[in-house]
């Protein structure tokens, strides 16, 4: 099958894309996002990921942004190496990386238990050294390494990486789950989202608490947001619309 064919259902496109690739996302999620990235071809702005691992979810938003021309796939993540794991006292185990002369820390809060640990990431470290030789190489095999832009670090890099006329069209969230950061990835996504541009959530409404707060507290009854919808088992979706300038909105 040649990927981008106009007359092949996408969701079979979709599905033959990641079968081989590891991850979280499932297809009709991948559906969805596809549709959001395609719907907002007319919009300006480029579509970021924060949170990729493997590339899962990067190829399908990969493969839309190439298919909607004129736009740039940002991909932010911790992308942890094999000694970056610890196993905690519980037996879960976390990651800290390094990047330049700071820590960061991945799964502190809700941590990885050990039978998915051993199941689902241990294994990924037999063969590769870190998650974003992994990644990467699913970026190559689907053509998209000039669409796709892969960071290593958080969302702060929006901040302080992306030029001032930067602007985003679709955001999908799916990092750290953890209040604190999905606080942090709004307010660093916001001043790029364009009007009519979309937030995607995993895992809102599911067994995050700190995915939902962050929800609830900064976007559900914030004035610059519409249309927000739990949308199959895990995205919640929101449409921007500037009625209040950014930074004024404040739940208080
Ligand atoms: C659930 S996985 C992403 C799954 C991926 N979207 C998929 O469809 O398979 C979460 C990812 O977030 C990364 N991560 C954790 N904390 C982060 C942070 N503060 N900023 C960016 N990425 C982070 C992890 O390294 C991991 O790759």
């Amino acid at each position: 099958m040649k990927l981008t064919d106009k007359t092949i259902p996408v969701i079979r496109q979709i599905e033959e894309m990641v079968q081989d690739i590891p991850g979280w996302t499932p297809v009709d999620e991948l559906y969805t996002l596809f549709n959001l990235a395609f719907i907002t071809a007319d919009l300006d702005g480029d579509i970021v990921e924060i949170g990729a691992w493997c590339g899962r979810s990067s190829v399908v938003l990969g493969m839309a942004a190439k298919m909607t021309g004129n736009t740039k796939l940002i991909c932010i993540d911790l992308f942890p190496e094999k000694d970056d794991w610890k196993q905690n006292q519980d037996g879960s185990y976390s990651f800290e990386v390094l990047i330049g002369d700071k820590r960061y820390g991945g799964y502190q809060e809700q941590t990885v238990w050990k039978e998915p640990f051993e199941r689902d990431i241990a294994p990924l470290y037999e063969q590769y050294n870190s998650v974003f030789d992994i990644f990467y190489k699913n970026i190559k095999k689907y053509n998209l390494t000039d669409i796709v832009r892969p960071f290593r670090g958080t969302s702060e890099i929006l901040k302080t990486n992306m030029p001032i006329d930067f602007r985003c069209r679709l955001a999908f969230i799916d990092g750290d789950h953890s209040y604190r950061a999905v606080c942090q990835d709004i307010k660093n996504i916001e001043p790029f989202l364009v009007e009519g541009g979309w937030l995607c959530f995993d895992d809102a409404f599911t067994t995050y608490n700190g995915v939902n707060q962050a929800i609830e507290d900064l976007i559900i009854n914030n004035p610059n947001y519409e249309l927000c919808q739990q949308m199959t088992r895990k995205f919640f979706i929101a449409r921007k619309k500037r009625t209040v300038p950014y930074g004024k909105y404040s739940r208080d």
